[in-house]
């Protein structure tokens, strides 16, 4: 292990010097003060670094970041969308279905008027049983006695949430009667489009037509669209399921197939004993209508969101997307699951800017690719049409419809790679360049050259360069180059652990299992990790630059309360405000709503842990992370 080590850190650091060439000589000792933003912004795209001073690796109770920056809580779990306090907890099914839901993950701020007053879209990922419900049980007891209304609880615990937020001074509040308030639940009725849509194995005995789904399941990080709309992912659907598959074998063989590393029949869930849809013996196609993207018009409460299928179904992380006037847009989406594949989108008609009649035909047509990277440095986007290459009858595809519901067996075939759980993908604005979050993979056939560890608990960050210069990169292009940006992990071993960054990090600034990418104004990289607690120390955000003498260089800004994770990251448009979502306090072994190991946020003996959104700003008012 301690040669294959060795020679990861060769490789990247030789194509590293390699790829950032003179630019990356010239800007070796500029790590500019803090303050200095004219002169900062002088300099190559993607360099400028964190200025802010680093807190340090540790387990608490509470979120901690430095004294320089102030993070007030905005909403909680069980709050209404207005910002009312519930009047106790446990919460009831009915009251939980008018309130924000658990496990806040993906926030997209959509603007109403600039950085000061704006929409917040929110996910609820899963419920997490034994820390909503009193009992003192494990999830797996608290999920096998769950009666009838905890369920319906949980249902209406899930989907995302809309509410209006406004900037008054230099605090962020909930607009209390906002007419674009929203929750979507496991109940909500959500349309398709594309190939899938109508398609037999998409009708149900609930929609004989195919064409309408109730709800949106596990939803976890998503996008923006140019066009006001939000793209919410469906990831880990198939656990909400039960039923043994192979009662369904003879009758639908492909659903059966398909099954297979969906985690069906976990016993995670307990939803099939109160909506026999989830039991996949009594309704073995209704899976088929979830692992999709999602899109939402958040200005519109009363539209029916849509989920695009040919965008592919798996288990989606996100949906990111890169966009130019007049040319198609493209959505790039990681399945996050051990030794799955990372995806791409492109639209077959152009992007109009003010058309958004126009634009929002665009996720409905075009085609969907798999990622190949090559040991070269070099990679390929390798389409999934019906009828070519290997995605014909011969191998059970009938349509373009088999092909995005089967998407990982078309991609398997295609000769994808396989990587370390692909999470986030972001672009960065500065560059155009992209970075996508492997999680970490320890179950793994072996090591390829972008997934370089045979077995690797900590992650890694890969970025990906489509042709042409920083900031006129093409994402259309079905070539590209790529690049380890960083591996996570310890830099002071040398084992499995081993972290290899572009520079010295702090006590600190290692992290381990990156997960949510996000980008502020100055094209500084955000890294949100879930996992640093099996290590130690609390999850949370690091900032760095990805270009010039300090790329790679993380440093710990942000760090949550025990047991939970970090997701969200989103800034303003102006970069003075950042919102985090912290998801899952308290998610710990015997960890339960009756002893949780923390009572975050509100530390009181009569309210369980909350996942909650919080909003960051710099106590003078200043850029995020300077
Ligand atoms: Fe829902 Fe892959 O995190
Ligand atoms: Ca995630
Ligand atoms: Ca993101
Ligand atoms: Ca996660």
């Amino acid at each position: 292990m301690t040669e294959h080590i060795s020679d990861i850190r060769q490789r990247f650091l030789s194509r590293r010097q390699l790829l950032q060439g003179v630019a990356a000589a010239s800007a070796l000792a500029t790590l500019a003060p803090a303050g200095l933003r004219a002169q900062s912004l002088s300099r190559p795209p993607g360099s400028i670094g964190p200025g802010f001073r680093e807190i340090r690796h540790d387990l608490a109770e509470g979120h901690r970041l430095n004294e320089e920056y102030r993070a007030r809580v905005l909403i909680r779990w069980g709050d209404g969308l207005g910002g009312e306090e519930p009047s106790g907890f446990p919460l009831d099914s009915r009251e939980q279905a008018q309130r924000f839901g658990y496990n806040n993950d993906f926030i997209a701020y959509v603007p109403l008027q600039g950085s000061e007053r704006g929409l917040l879209c929110v996910n609820h990922e899963y419920p997490v049983s034994q820390l909503m419900f009193p009992g003192n049980r494990t999830r797996e007891e608290e999920n096998a006695g769950l009666d009838e209304d905890r369920v319906l609880c949980e249902m209406a615990a899930v989907g995302h949430s809309v509410l209006e937020v406004r900037k008054t001074g230099a605090d962020w509040t909930v607009v209390s009667d906002s007419p674009r308030r929203r929750r979507l639940t496991a109940a909500t009725p959500i349309g398709f489009t594309g190939p899938a849509a109508g398609h037999a194995r998409m009708r149900t005995s609930g929609d004989p037509e195919g064409r309408r789904v109730l709800g949106l399941l596990s939803c976890c990080a998503g996008g923006k669209t140019p066009w006001g709309t939000v793209l919410i992912a469906e990831e880990n659907f198939g656990s909400h399921f039960t039923g043994d598959p192979q009662d369904i074998m003879d009758s639908h063989p492909k659903e059966y197939a398909g099954m297979d590393g969906f985690g069906v029949n976990r016993g995670y869930f307990g939803w099939a004993r109160v909506d026999p849809r989830f039991d996949v013996t009594r309704e073995p196609q209704e899976i088929n209508r979830f692992g999709w993207v999602v899109e939402l018009d958040p200005e519109n409460p009363d539209s029916m969101p849509v989920k695009h299928t040919a965008l592919g179904r798996f288990e989606h992380e996100g949906a990111t997307m890169a966009y130019e006037p007049g040319r198609p847009i493209v959505v790039y989406s990681g399945d996050d699951y051990e030794n799955q594949y990372l995806y791409r989108f492109v639209s077959s008609r152009p992007y109009l800017p003010d058309q958004d009649e126009h634009n929002r035909t665009l996720l409905s047509e075009g085609t969907l690719y798999c990622a190949r990277f090559r040991d070269d440095g070099r990679g390929d986007w390798l389409p999934l049409r019906f009828g070519e290459g290997p995605l014909t009858r011969a191998n059970g595809f009938d349509d373009q419809g088999d092909v995005v519901i089967d998407c990982r067996r078309a991609a398997t075939l295609l000769g994808a790679t396989p990587m370390d759980r692909p999470e986030d993908v972001e672009t960065n604005p500065a560059t155009g360049r992209i970075y996508v979050a492997l999680t970490g993979n320890e179950n793994k056939p072996g090591p390829n050259a972008a997934n370089p560890k045979s077995v690797n608990p900590a992650g890694h960050v890969l970025e990906i360069l489509p042709p042409g210069a920083d900031g006129m990169r093409d994402h259309v292009s079905d070539s590209f180059d790529w690049d380890i940006l960083f591996i996570a992990g310890d830099p002071g071993r040398d084992d499995a652990l081993a972290g290899r960054y572009g520079g010295d990090v702090g006590d600190s600034g290692w992290l381990v299992n990156p997960d949510n990418l996000a980008f502020d104004v100055h094209g500084r990289l955000w890294v949100a990790t879930d996992g640093a607690n099996d290590f130690g120390f609390a999850d949370g955000l690091w900032c760095m630059a990805t270009t010039g003498g300090s790329r790679a260089t993380p440093r710990h800004f942000f760090a949550c309360p025990r047991g939970a994770e970090l997701c969200g990251p989103e800034f303003t448009p102006d970069g003075r405000t950042l919102f985090v979502a912290v998801q899952h306090p308290a998610d710990e072994d015997g960890s339960s709503y009756d002893r949780p190991s923390t009572r975050w946020p509100d530390f009181r003996e009569d309210t369980p842990p909350r996942p909650a959104v919080m909003a960051i700003t710099h106590r003078d008012g200043g850029f995020i992370g300077d």
